[in-house]
């Protein structure tokens, strides 16, 4: 028989574990998670002992493998399986048929489980829209799905967490009601990419770095998701959701607090995100009256191309055409503490860009004194990019002589690739589910880091809620005029992605 095991990972593998997957029949099972337990398990991540259960409505078990092998050969093409190891795989899987409304099914599922009999661990994955969340944990809680006497028992929940401030209280009141704040795990997939979490080892593992690491050496600070995707088929939760809710309050937020956090004292969850929440107490809270000084808000407007044409957002499939939506939004925070006291944090993405980068870019201050000023060129600042994706790795922009008898000066790159062609990068779900199996909740968001980031950005919700139009900018483009005014004062300006 074919070896599932295709290759040896980095890591210690996970306990023998049910893995209660609940909403199995949806999008985000075959997109992400079945891929990643796949790659787990064929490097010997995941105990071939763990068990996938799939909680789904008003299909066969056939039905429901067969949607997830398409679901493979739809979105994972770099996963070589042979129709041998996919039977070896699925082998591992069962399916309780039923409704997440519905009590029984719970009663189902604790049965389901006990049939198992080998171990008592469970992870249940919320694959669910977030409204369900208080239902699934209270469905767990009455069949005593969520009682640890006998094995971990941990729940996994997708961002959004809540809407706004309220909400996000709200549902972390109802869910800390249900389950030990320890139990919950909020997967922010941002914090799974190992190029985000190099960004901690850089940090913390290089001493060169921390003496400039401040408002003495850095000017400011971009932190930018940028994708030239739209919005695909999820007009329905981003008409609601937006720019801003949808990547800054979450993604970006959190990668700001690994930027600025003090180093932690231990590398747990617990020291970690207590350094992260510290750096949320301390942005500075954003003025009512001056909410457009600070922020950008915009929506992509149609362009034509040479091969393609492109939709305007409010012609896409389930977009009111008077929706003023952003699908571009920027923010400019300042972080009030003895670090990063007068040091810009501008946090930026959007939908329908030229590309798809995503960066960190730390620029430093301009030398104090400009001695080749006489020529063509003036030296740039300095900027350190940590490139989260594409081509994940860092570079350091600095100034070089030209060549020849001169001393005009030339921009040059160093760059230090994360991984060499062929290496592999991990998945960020292959990370986090890791994570979750091994107890190790570092990076997950604490309900504190959530509720206080809703906070900072309650001010500009308000205003948002009132807009009543919004500008346009091309799609494909950078045609965003509005981000030259938000780096007023930034050395170099906004650095729009190459
Ligand atoms: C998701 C957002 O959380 O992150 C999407 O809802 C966005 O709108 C996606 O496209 C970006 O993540 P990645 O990993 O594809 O860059």
């Amino acid at each position: 028989m074919e070896k599932i095991a295709a290759k040896q990972c980095i890591g210690e593998p996970t306990e023998p574990t049910n893995i209660v997957i609940l909403g199995a029949g949806g999008d985000l099972t075959k997109r992400k998670l079945i891929p990643a337990l796949l790659k787990m398990l064929r490097c010997g991540l995941l105990h071939a002992e763990c068990k996938i259960i799939g909680v789904l409505k008003g299909r066969t078990k056939e039905q429901w493998l067969a949607s997830l092998y398409q679901g493979m050969q739809d979105y994972s093409a770099d996963i070589q399986l042979s129709d041998q190891q996919w039977q070896q795989f699925t082998a591992m899987f069962s399916m309780v048929d039923g409704d997440l409304e519905q009590d029984q099914t719970y009663i189902e599922l604790a049965a389901s489980l006990e049939s198992l009999h080998q171990h008592k661990n469970a992870l249940f994955y919320c694959a669910v829209p977030p409204r369900w969340y208080t239902t699934v944990a209270a469905g767990l809680d009455k069949a005593g799905l969520s009682d640890q006497r006998q094995g971990f028992r941990r729940v996994v929940i997708e961002k959004p967490f809540g809407m706004d401030l309220q909400s996000a209280r709200q549902l972390n009141k109802d869910l800390q009601a249900l389950l030990d704040e320890s139990q919950i795990y909020r997967i922010d997939h941002y914090l799974g990419k190992e190029s985000v979490q190099n960004l901690l080892v850089y940090r913390f593992a290089n001493s060169i770095l921390e003496p400039l690491w401040n408002r003495n050496f850095i000017d400011h600070v971009q932190i930018s998701a940028a994708e030239s995707i739209g919005i695909e088929y999820r007009a329905n939760y981003y008409e609601k959701s937006g720019a801003l809710r949808d990547m800054i309050q979450s993604h970006l937020m959190q990668v700001m607090t690994l930027v600025a956090m003090e180093p932690p004292v231990e590398f747990t969850a617990d020291a970690v995100r207590d350094e992260k929440i510290k750096v949320l107490r301390a942005v500075r809270a954003i003025d009512p009256d001056s909410v457009n000084k600070q922020t950008v808000a915009m929506q992509y407007g149609s362009a034509s191309g040479d091969s393609d044409n492109i939709k305007a957002y409010v012609a896409e499939d389930g977009v009111s055409p008077e929706s003023v939506t952003e699908t571009f939004a920027a923010v400019r925070f300042h972080i009030d503490n003895w670090r990063w006291q007068g040091v810009p944090f501008i946090l930026w993405t959007g939908k329908r860009l030229p590309k798809r980068v995503s960066e960190i870019v730390i620029r430093f201050r301009k030398p104090p004194f400009n001695l080749f000023d006489t020529h063509a060129n003036p030296p740039a600042a300095n900027s350190l990019v940590f490139r989260v994706h594409p081509d994940e790795g860092i570079s350091l922009r600095m100034n070089a002589k030209m060549p020849g008898l001169t001393t005009d000066t030339q921009r040059m790159v160093m760059r230090a690739p994360y991984a060499e062609n062929g290496e592999d990068v991990s998945d960020a779900y292959e990370v986090l589910l890791h994570d979750v199996l091994s107890g190790d909740a570092t990076l997950f968001s604490r309900a504190d880091e959530v509720e206080e980031s809703w906070a900072i950005l309650e001010p500009v919700l308000n205003d948002w809620k009132h807009r009543i139009s919004v500008n346009r900018y091309r799609a494909a483009t950078w045609d965003i005029a509005e981000m030259d005014a938000l780096f007023d004062g930034c050395v170099g300006g906004w650095h729009k992605p190459s």
